[in-house]
């Protein structure tokens, strides 16, 4: 088994993905047949998943990509997001599908769906490879989810620690004594 020094445990594995990933492409195709929707990533978490979920579709589409970020931990909880970058396009009338990393509060994904409700898609709809339920502070509508995981902090598979660690090809949890006290 694949693994690194800095991981204590790994959560999903490469298999695991690969199969998951499958499954959300062929059912995420399926719900647009006949479209022709436009996949927006989250900056950068969800680069790894969106590039695996793009090439495993089978319904033609567009990519487009955002990035935010959060005011920092004193205001995290008050859902209060920074666009970074916005999108190149506008996106009335598209059916828009967010693909998203991982949903932890659900403050950045509420914050999103509202910005871009109001740019009046056609449809808009969530995909997050890992959501962490216990921690739900917003109740946000998420469409597909790959993988429910425990309270734990994650990296790889796109998923950083100070920028580190996202070229992981699978998804593990940090040793703790990389992160305590930050
Ligand atoms: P939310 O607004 O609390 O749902 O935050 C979601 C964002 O926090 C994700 O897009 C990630 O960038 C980051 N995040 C949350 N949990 C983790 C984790 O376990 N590892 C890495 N990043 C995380
Ligand atoms: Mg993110």
């Amino acid at each position: 088994m694949v693994t690194h020094p800095d991981i204590a445990e790994i959560l999903v594995s490469e298999d695991q993905l690969e199969q998951r990933i499958q499954k959300l492409a062929d059912d995420i195709s399926a719900a647009y047949e006949g479209e022709i929707p436009l996949l927006l990533a989250v900056l950068k978490g969800s680069v790894v998943f969106l590039t695996d979920l793009m090439r495993a579709m089978s319904v033609p589409h567009a990519i487009d990509f955002m990035a935010t970020s959060s005011y920092g931990a004193a205001t995290e909880s008050s859902g209060v997001v920074r666009i970074l970058k916005d999108l190149d396009e506008p996106i009335s009338g598209l059916h828009v599908l967010i693909v998203e990393d991982i949903i932890d509060s659900g403050h950045t994904l509420d914050y999103l769906r509202g910005l871009l409700l109001a740019r009046d898609p056609a449809s808009l709809r969530i995909v997050s490879l890992l959501s962490k339920p216990s921690r739900r502070e917003v109740d946000v509508p998420v469409d597909w989810i790959g993988f429910e995981i425990p309270d734990k902090f994650v990296v790889g598979y796109g998923l950083d620690y100070d920028e580190r660690y996202r070229d992981l090809p699978f998804i593990g949890v940090l040793k703790e004594e990389l992160y305590a006290g930050s």
